[in-house]
């Protein structure tokens, strides 16, 4: 096993067992992954609305948003090929314990979908981990497909932190150091089921 670098440096370690439990239920994982993946679809073109003064921030948010609605659509149709549905959305607690914290607007919105999108990559990795390590389990079509989700939502959690730096200069990197500590917090009460978060 190669190690994990995070696009950012998170603060706590997701523990290796975490992919086990998160196997578990496969139907649910993937439900689950769908509604983010379409949920971080929308993120993008609603951040999009607020950078309208940054000339390249639209154009780059917008493909941003067309890569997740690519895995929201590949999720589905993987749903599908498995022979599963889409079960409801159970919200995201991880997710929404960060929302609560926010309080600076903007600079908060872009650094929350930083560190969710970090934190997204190295359960990937762990996910492609223990579907590896476990072949009978019938994971193999994924873990191409997983890696590669993995790649891309390293790359968005990099252009947010970019573009928070942009638009908001050194107070962005003092607040993104907020941020690591408190998503070390939130990551580590949050319970685990068989979702990505
Ligand atoms: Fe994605
Ligand atoms: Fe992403």
């Amino acid at each position: 096993m190669t190690d994990f670098k995070p696009p950012l440096a998170l603060r706590a370690a997701t523990p290796s067992g975490w992919a086990a439990a998160a196997l578990a239920d496969p139907e649910a994982l993937l439900s689950d992954h769908a509604h983010c993946e379409k949920k971080a679809a929308l993120t993008a073109l609603n951040l999009a609305k607020h950078l309208g003064d940054m000339p390249h921030a639209p154009a780059l948010l917008a493909r941003l948003a067309d890569e997740e609605l690519d895995h929201y659509r590949r999720v589905l149709e993987g749903l599908q090929l498995f022979g599963w549905t889409l079960l409801a959305d159970r919200g995201n607690a991880y997710a929404q314990a960060l929302h609560r914290l926010a309080s600076k607007g903007l600079l908060d919105q872009l650094l929350i979908a930083a560190v969710i999108e970090a934190r997204s990559c190295e359960r990937l990795w762990l996910l492609e981990q223990g579907a590896a390590a476990h072949p009978t389990l019938g994971y193999a079509p994924w873990l191409a497909f997983l890696l590669e989700l993995e790649r891309c939502e390293a790359g968005h959690a990099l252009a947010y932190r970019s573009l928070a730096e942009e638009k908001f200069g050194l107070a962005a990197l003092a607040r993104l150091d907020w941020w690591l500590d408190r998503e070390a917090e939130v990551v580590r009460a949050v319970p685990w089921r068989s979702a990505v978060h």
